[in-house]
């Protein structure tokens, strides 16, 4: 079911959903697809389509994937708490993401976008073609999410474990760069709110820094 939104309004309320995740409602596999469908038409370097998606919904593996990211979050607690410091509602920020350790492994599903080769050692072109060729389109698939009543969250502290989770999912790791893990589910209603940014006057400049 979509909820017919505007596309002002998408692009203004798609919030990094962690609280709000519904672990108790089923997540079909053709709607996983609608959304990737539509993420894929996203711009990608020379059209190459080198990005490859994985979508996790065995229970077991999920279990497993979410253990790791438990376990990121303990080990790194202090770099993951100090970095919102300042920030308006750091405390909220904090709270959510904390929350969403509690859930983590129990999501209906989750996505790993992966590209081919390693960041280590490559030139900034180089690494820019990489993410920017894969990134478009995840940002694409909250968006597709969002329309459909779901939603997600960038957990871009789990490739910590990105060794650990190339066994389980049988990524071979000299190869493949996970770009992240991206938890899928229905969001608990529906009505999400524009988020706080530094105004645009703050942050941008005309011709020159
Ligand atoms: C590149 C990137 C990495 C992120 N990594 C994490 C993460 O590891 N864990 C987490 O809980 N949230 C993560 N987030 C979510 C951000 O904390 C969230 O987008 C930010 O607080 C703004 O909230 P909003 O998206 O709801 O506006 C990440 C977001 C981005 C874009």
């Amino acid at each position: 079911m979509k909820l017919n939104l505007s596309v002002d309004a998408v692009l203004s309320t798609t919030r990094a959903v962690r609280r709000r995740l519904d672990v108790s409602k089923a997540v079909p596999r053709a709607v996983i697809d609608e959304c990737l469908e539509l993420a894929l038409q996203a711009p990608n370097g020379i059209n190459q389509n080198a990005w490859r998606w994985i979508v996790v919904d065995d229970p077991a593996t999920i279990s497993k994937l979410g253990a790791l990211y438990k376990a990121v979050v303990a080990e790194n607690s202090k770099a993951l708490t100090s970095g919102t410091a300042g920030i308006p509602g750091e405390d909220k920020v904090l709270e959510s993401a904390m929350s969403l350790v509690n859930i983590i492994d129990r999501v209906p599903a989750m996505l790993v976008p992966l590209m081919p080769g390693r960041p280590e050692g490559r030139s900034a072109p180089e690494l820019a073609a990489m993410y920017g060729s894969v990134i478009q389109a995840t940002w694409s698939f909250f968006l597709a999410l969002r329309e459909r009543g779901l939603g997600s969250v960038w957990m871009s502290a789990a490739t910590r474990r990105e060794k650990e989770a190339a066994v389980i999912l049988k990524i071979p790791f000299d190869h493949y760069t996970q770009i992240g893990w991206f938890p899928i589910a229905y969001t608990i209603g529906t009505e999400f709110k524009k988020a706080w940014r530094k105004p645009v006057s703050e942050v941008r400049s005309f011709n020159v820094f």
